[in-house]
């Protein structure tokens, strides 16, 4: 386990400001991040289709193929909500698990009633129904290996924060880590959003650092809501003490909401998919770690936390894998099958043991996606094996909360088994935790037949390992 170095996540929230436009230069790959969601009134099939709204284009962008117009995700949500009907929006009776520090962050402490949950049964969780109200992050505990950060939790799982150092002196900087992505951001001091400035956020540039140079280049990326635009620059940076000096990467002058907004909680982004991909043409700051013989490989894994477990044990290490963390028994290598950049893998599935039958498809695996979105009648065929599931007529399914159905992918020969909680997205009724739920699992009207997009729904479920070097995907069970 002798590891590069750990970068940071951040993880995002949404607001619901369209993206300022920003000219996409033509020819260049544009990726959409997914967006949290951080309001307490929203009736979950919107929270629900703001996921796939983003999924949808993220996807479309991964396969190149035409993204929906507007005129067709709404009428998507138009007939979800009739089939679906709309209950309470708020919830009555706000149980209240978590304490905000000064920080707005949800303490550590507050999880202290959470468990592991293997078989499912007890309904949606509500250390996860609280944080998908109040937001916030939840810090990660000390890293267990060398080359590694800890991955603090943006709200209930929506995403994962890493804080890195940059600049001279060194200052912090809270990233969110996103294997479906591959340029790296910080805010730019000045930076400006339509309301003004960037939020509270941390900024680099040359008042705050003396290494800072601005190469007078520029880069902008467009994400699935939201896009950053700045200038590409040299300054030294610092990963899980592994030292980066005039790493080339990008500041962002001007952001939307979805990134300046005082409610998100990271200040720039890692993308940690390959170069090939990357908006600015540079390396990702895996591939310079490895250039610069700082780590032995290229390598990335990921130790995605669950909430609810209450161990806060999320964490992302550079050059190598934690043994600590996996069954070195159940761990599989398979080839990366995406010529792009992206990370994706052959994939079969099976519920509760039965095998699906369904042959030659692909799963592109991100950490920058919540939900998990399949080819129509893949997420069909999934659901008519879940006892309760129901369509919403839409590519949208309800489960029983309670569910304990065990969907399982299956990558290079082994079976990783989705813990039941997981399909759970959100509740219909907040106030019904054991009534019927939102799958986590949803079809997209976009895409080819036999690809998916499989993030962290998923990803909870296994410690995952990607190898520029190699061009391969590793997955263990967690121990
Ligand atoms: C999904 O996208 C459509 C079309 O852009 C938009 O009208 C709708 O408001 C979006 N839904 C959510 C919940 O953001
Ligand atoms: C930034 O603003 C948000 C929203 O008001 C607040 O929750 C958070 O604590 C602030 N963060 C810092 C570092 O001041
Ligand atoms: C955020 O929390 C940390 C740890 O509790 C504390 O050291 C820091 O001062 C806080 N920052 C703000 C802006 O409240
Ligand atoms: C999970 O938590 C519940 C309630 O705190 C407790 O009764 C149960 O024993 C715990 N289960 C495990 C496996 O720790
Ligand atoms: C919650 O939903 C379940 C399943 O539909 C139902 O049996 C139960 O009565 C509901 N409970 C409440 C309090 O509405």
């Amino acid at each position: 386990m002798q590891i590069g170095f750990s970068l940071l996540l951040a993880s995002l929230l949404l607001a619901f400001v369209d993206a300022v436009p920003i000219r996409r230069p033509t020819g260049m790959v544009t990726l959409p991040l997914k967006r949290l969601q951080q309001r307490t009134d929203l009736h979950p099939t919107i929270l629900l289709q703001q996921h796939i709204n983003r999924s949808h284009r993220r996807y479309a962008r991964m396969s190149g193929r035409k993204e929906p117009t507007s005129e067709q995700l709404e009428a998507n949500i138009v007939k979800r909500f009739s089939r679906v009907g709309i209950q309470s929006k708020q919830r009555r009776h706000h149980k209240q698990n978590g304490n905000k520090d000064a920080n707005g962050s949800v303490s550590s402490g507050s999880n202290a009633g959470g468990n592991s949950t293997t078989g499912g049964g007890e309904g949606f969780s509500e250390i996860d129904l609280t944080a998908q109200t109040n937001g916030g992050l939840t810090p990660a505990g000390k890293p267990t290996a060398s080359n590694s950060l800890g991955l603090d939790i943006e709200a209930n799982d929506v995403g994962y924060i890493a804080t890195i150092q940059a600049g001279t002196p060194p200052q912090d900087f809270r990233i969110l880590m996103d294997s479906g992505s591959a340029d790296f951001w910080i805010g730019a001091e000045g930076c400006q959003s339509v309301l003004g400035g960037c939020g509270n956020h941390t900024f680099l540039g040359a008042k705050g650092s003396s290494s800072f140079v601005d190469s007078g280049k520029q880069f902008q990326i467009t994400y699935g809501s939201g896009a950053v635009a700045g200038n590409i620059i040299t300054d030294n940076v610092n990963i899980a003490g592994l030292a980066l000096d005039k790493h080339v990467f990008g500041v962002a002058t001007q952001e939307t909401q979805d990134f300046a907004a005082d409610t998100v909680s990271f200040d720039g982004l890692i993308g940690l998919a390959q170069s090939p991909i990357s908006n600015q043409g540079v390396l990702t700051p895996v591939e310079a770690l490895a250039k610069n013989k700082l780590i032995d490989d290229a390598i990335t894994s990921y130790k995605i936390s669950r909430l609810s477990d209450g161990l806060n044990d999320g964490e992302i290490t550079f050059g190598g894998l934690d043994t600590t963390k996996f069954d070195a028994k159940t761990l599989v290598t398979f080839d990366n099958v995406n010529t792009q950049g992206f990370w994706e893998g052959d994939v079969s599935f099976s519920v509760g043991g039965q095998d699906l039958g369904l042959k030659g498809r692909t799963a592109i695996l991100d950490t920058g996606t919540t939900l998990i979105i399949a080819p129509a009648a893949d997420a069909a065929a999934v659901h008519a094996k879940i006892a309760g599931a129901q369509s919403d007529g839409q590519g949208g399914f309800t489960i029983p909360c309670t569910t304990t159905a065990v969907v399982s992918m299956n990558f290079g020969g082994t079976n990783f088994d989705i813990n039941p909680t997981d399909l759970l997205f959100a509740p219909v009724d907040p106030n019904n935790l054991t009534g019927d739920c939102i799958s986590g699992i949803s079809s997209g009207n976009i895409g080819g037949a036999n690809e998916w997009l499989v993030g962290d729904v998923f990803l909870k479920n296994a410690y995952f390992s990607t190898d520029v070097t190699k061009n391969q995907i590793s997955l263990a069970k967690l121990v």
